[in-house]
């Protein structure tokens, strides 16, 4: 069954700008209005520069007016599937605290919430 998430997620993937790890990532979200906000890691020579798929989403969803969101898939090359790193639990947390997230592979996925990637986290509501 194809899954529109996985296939946003899955296309983006292809359009990664990773000449230096050759590790393609793609992400695609799911805001709670429906709409679908994708991402694709972008590295630079100057290496530390990297963006990683997931905070590309969060700001092409972020621009465009979205602020809940509901659901993310992450698309790589390997099994088990990459889950994203911690900086980007961190970044997905602030806009999808229950979030769902889908590691998609080659032949298997994973599936986590936002509570199990990201324990204890820190948000806004720590700072009202
Ligand atoms: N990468 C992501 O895009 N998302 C992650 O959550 C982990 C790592 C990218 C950054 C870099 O371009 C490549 O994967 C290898 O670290």
């Amino acid at each position: 069954m194809t899954d529109p998430l996985v296939e946003s997620a899955r296309a983006v993937q292809q359009r990664a700008y990773a000449p230096y790890s050759r590790f393609r990532v793609g992400c695609a979200l799911e805001a709670d209005d429906g709409r679908v906000f994708v991402g694709c890691n972008v590295e630079n020579a100057s290496y530390g520069l990297t963006i990683c798929a997931e905070r590309a989403a969060v700001c092409a969803a972020i621009a465009g007016g979205a602020r809940r969101l509901r659901r993310a898939v992450v698309a790589t090359d390997i099994d088990p599937p990459a889950a994203p790193c911690g900086a980007c639990r961190q970044v997905l947390s602030e806009f999808g605290p229950d979030l769902k997230v889908d590691g998609v592979g080659p032949s298997s996925s994973v599936s986590w919430t936002m509570g199990e990637l990201l324990p204890a986290a820190f948000g806004p509501e720590q700072l009202t």
